[in-house]
């Protein structure tokens, strides 16, 4: 608590040392040149759980196929989709479609934190990243790279149990940090600061503006904070159907309410297909994905479909025949469509 309060003490050279480096060191971003609100919304959804390098060319297609808040609130469900394909956590796509039509029937866009979290898909951190960026609101954001940075400025001794415990004990010090400052770059900072210097494994401590203010640097072992309880990882396994006939290929449509892969493709499971055990000597691939704290096997088998299986395919309403010429027509989920043009 002593380091913090300190911090707060020093906050106006805190926030002098933090904003010139941002100034000067900060990655061109596409959402930050000529700033508008569709594009801090649009970026701030993709970048949720997503790196940067990863969401660049999203974010360009994006905007090129969707310009803006009534466009994308006009769009079909099947073209979000589709853009949005091979990012994950689909719900995001649904969230910001949603959320554009919501937009797209105000005679204005909210401006505060607190009308902004009424929106679908919109947390405390994505609250204060559009309101900072683009209506100055001084609201800090909290994630995981700012109480990484915040933690090791005041070499925090806790052990939280997990993220969520710290985001929440170092919001009070985060929004202490942006007053008397503009809030949408301090912001800013923090995150460049987080995603370039003050990294997880290895901090640049040498290069990084704000050393001078950092306790953790001064104990030695700045990589050491924050102190977070280990994650259970759950192992799990599935079984995998690969399925062809006639040029087709077997697949399963995730239900229209199903969190995570509503919509998405998927090879089928084997039971899906009422299939208890495949034959071991047609295993075609071993592979592994994680979700959320599941690191997940999925073994997929070849299988011919016999008469009693297309009968069980033909009942169940989920699984379809897929032209292998245009499987780039429907949408998969990202490790399934890499995994099946490795297959093919
Ligand atoms: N992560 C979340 N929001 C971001 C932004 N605006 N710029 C860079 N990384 C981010």
């Amino acid at each position: 608590m002593a380091n913090s309060a300190k911090l707060i003490s020093e906050r106006a050279n805190f926030q002098r040392a933090l904003h010139g480096w941002y100034r000067v060191h900060h990655r061109k971003l596409p959402w930050r040149d000529a700033p508008s609100l569709y594009k801090t919304v649009v970026s701030e959804f993709m970048l949720q759980q997503t790196q940067v390098a990863t969401v660049l060319p999203y974010f360009a297609r994006w905007l090129t196929e969707l310009p803006d808040f009534p466009t994308l609130a006009a769009a079909s469900e099947a073209k979000v989709t589709k853009l949005w394909e091979g990012l994950g956590y689909y719900s995001r796509a649904r969230n910001l479609h949603r959320l554009a039509q919501a937009v797209a029937k105000m005679p204005v866009p909210p401006r505060t934190p607190a009308a902004w979290r009424e929106l679908p898909g919109i947390g405390p951190y994505t609250a204060a990243a559009i309101t900072s960026i683009s209506f100055s609101e001084p609201a800090a954001v909290v994630d995981g790279n700012v109480v990484r940075i915040l933690a090791r400025l005041t070499a925090e001794g806790r052990l939280f149990r997990d993220g969520t415990e710290a985001v929440k004990f170092f919001t009070p010090l985060a929004d202490a940090l942006v007053i008397g400052s503009d809030p949408g770059e301090h912001n800013q900072a923090m995150m460049e600061l987080g995603a370039t210097v003050c990294l997880r494994q290895t901090p640049l401590c040498l290069v990084c503006p704000v050393a001078e203010f950092c306790a953790g640097r001064k104990s030695g072992e700045p990589e050491s904070f924050p102190r977070l309880k280990p994650k259970q990882i759950e192992q799990r396994s599935v079984t995998r159907i690969w399925c062809e006939h006639g040029g087709k290929l077997l697949l399963r449509r995730g239900h229209a309410k199903a969190r995570r892969l509503a919509g998405l493709h998927e090879l089928p499971e084997a039971s899906d297909l009422g299939l208890e055990s495949p034959d071991k000597k047609s295993l075609l691939a071993v592979k592994r994905r994680a979700i959320t704290r599941f690191q997940i096997t999925e073994s997929i088998y070849r299988v011919k479909p016999t008469v009693v299986l297309f009968k069980r395919i033909a009942k169940n309403s989920a699984l379809e025949w897929v032209p292998l010429k245009h499987l780039d027509q429907v949408t998969l989920s990202g490790p399934h469509k890499r995994w099946i043009s490795e297959l093919r």
